[in-house]
């Protein structure tokens, strides 16, 4: 049996049928992925995000996958900088819901282990196996340095978040044990109770790195990543389920991350998509996020910096939805071919736009059997 076979039996909705399972993306925090100063109805409260888990139940989508933020990334709209902590922000979302997957984004720097473990299993029995953890190393400089220490070399990160999943695993299936690595000594370490999930709670990552992959192929579930197109999205699912088989004798499914603007007609669609990016994008806290990155204006060509902004104001540079229904299904269908398992979304206002998703393009999506039709016993659920 697989790491995953696992969680199939047990029912997981990460790992049901679906060819395509949907999640949305960080609807803790505020603009989520639209760096704009756009008109939206949409606010990081928990009202707003009961409003939101709603309608993805009621639609059948899989997960949510919260941001892990300590400060904004600065600009007129403060990008990011009013948020709800994930793991407080899961908790109370598990008391409320039934049915989707919900998962706290963790940077490991700033949380020991032991804490963290306490902290997931109890969301995860409060949700009853609904409940997993994202697992970030940090990488926006200022915000790691709040915390007062110097951030890590890239590598090092990913060293770190070693020792601390081996110290969180322990502590989720075994008794007692100590514990002597580079970064942590525990001495007769324990937590009880033990996880809802056998033998624990989902693991994802989103590493990009060869680094990042190599951590995500040995201790994660799901590995997420940006997909440009077709061809290179199919290599990245190739290599990285070759690498966790051939490395670890594991299974690790795939996700990445979209933005969608779904109109009646594709003229609506690019009018809109124009207005927040263009009239309305927050040019000044996309350069912020792009230094940091190293993408800035001397290093590639005037049309290149420019296309790589456009896309990241309107979803973090995740892959395009925009357009009808139909084309948005097109567009599905196309990722679906490069044999990921899913996809989260991001909208510029989640609560006024979900409905029509729900109601136009989920139709279509199980049509193009991508997904299967809800059942009444499962909406029921
Ligand atoms: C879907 C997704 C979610 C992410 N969530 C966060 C987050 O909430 N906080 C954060 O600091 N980084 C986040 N990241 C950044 C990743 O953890 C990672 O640093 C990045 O993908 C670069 O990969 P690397 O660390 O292997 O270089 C996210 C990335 C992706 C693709």
């Amino acid at each position: 049996m697989s790491n995953l076979d696992a969680y199939r039996s047990a029912g997981n909705p990460l790992f049901n049928e679906n060819k395509l399972k949907l999640g949305i993306f960080g609807p803790n925090c505020s603009n989520a992925c639209a760096i704009t100063l756009a008109e939206t109805t949409f606010e990081p409260t928990f009202e707003k995000n009961l409003e939101i888990v709603g309608m993805l139940e009621d639609a059948g989508f899989e997960c949510i996958v919260p941001i892990a933020r300590w400060r904004g990334f600065g600009g007129p709209s403060n990008f990011n900088g009013n948020c709800m902590e994930t793991y407080t922000w899961a908790s109370a979302l598990a008391a409320r819901t039934q049915k989707i997957f919900l998962f706290a984004t963790s940077h490991v720097p700033t949380l020991h282990p032991i804490v963290a473990a306490k902290m997931a299993t109890t969301i995860d029995r409060i949700s009853k196996g609904r409940f997993g953890l994202n697992m970030v190393c940090g990488w926006f400089t200022p915000e790691m340095e709040m915390f007062g220490v110097k951030m890590m070399e890239h590598d090092n990160r990913y060293e770190y978040a070693t020792e601390w999943v081996q110290v969180l695993e322990k502590l989720w299936t075994e008794k007692w044990f100590d514990h002597k690595g580079e970064f942590f000594a525990i001495n007769q370490g324990f937590s009880d109770p033990k996880p809802y999930q056998k033998p624990r709670p989902v693991l994802i990552s989103a590493g990009s790195s060869s680094k990042g992959r190599e951590f995500a192929a040995r201790f994660c579930d799901i590995n997420f990543s940006v997909v440009e197109d077709v061809e290179k999205g199919t290599k990245w699912v190739e290599t990285m389920k070759k690498l966790a088989w051939e490395q670890y004798k594991r299974e690790v499914g795939t996700f990445t991350y979209s933005y969608a603007v779904v109109r009646d007609t594709e003229k609506e669609a690019r009018e809109y998509f124009n207005y927040y990016v263009h009239e309305k994008g927050d040019w000044e806290a996309c350069d912020n996020i792009c230094k940091v990155f190293g993408v800035q204006s001397g290093s590639y060509t005037p049309e290149y910096f420019d296309k790589f902004r456009e896309n990241f104001i309107a979803g973090w540079g995740g892959y395009p939805l925009v357009g009808t229904p139909e084309q948005v299904t097109d567009r599905l269908v196309d990722l679906a071919r490069t044999g990921i398992d899913g996809t989260l979304i991001s909208m510029v206002d989640y609560n006024h736009e979900l409905p029509y998703w729900n109601a136009k393009v989920m139709p279509l999506l199980e049509q193009a059997g991508l997904r299967k039709p809800l059942t009444k016993s499962a909406v029921a659920a």
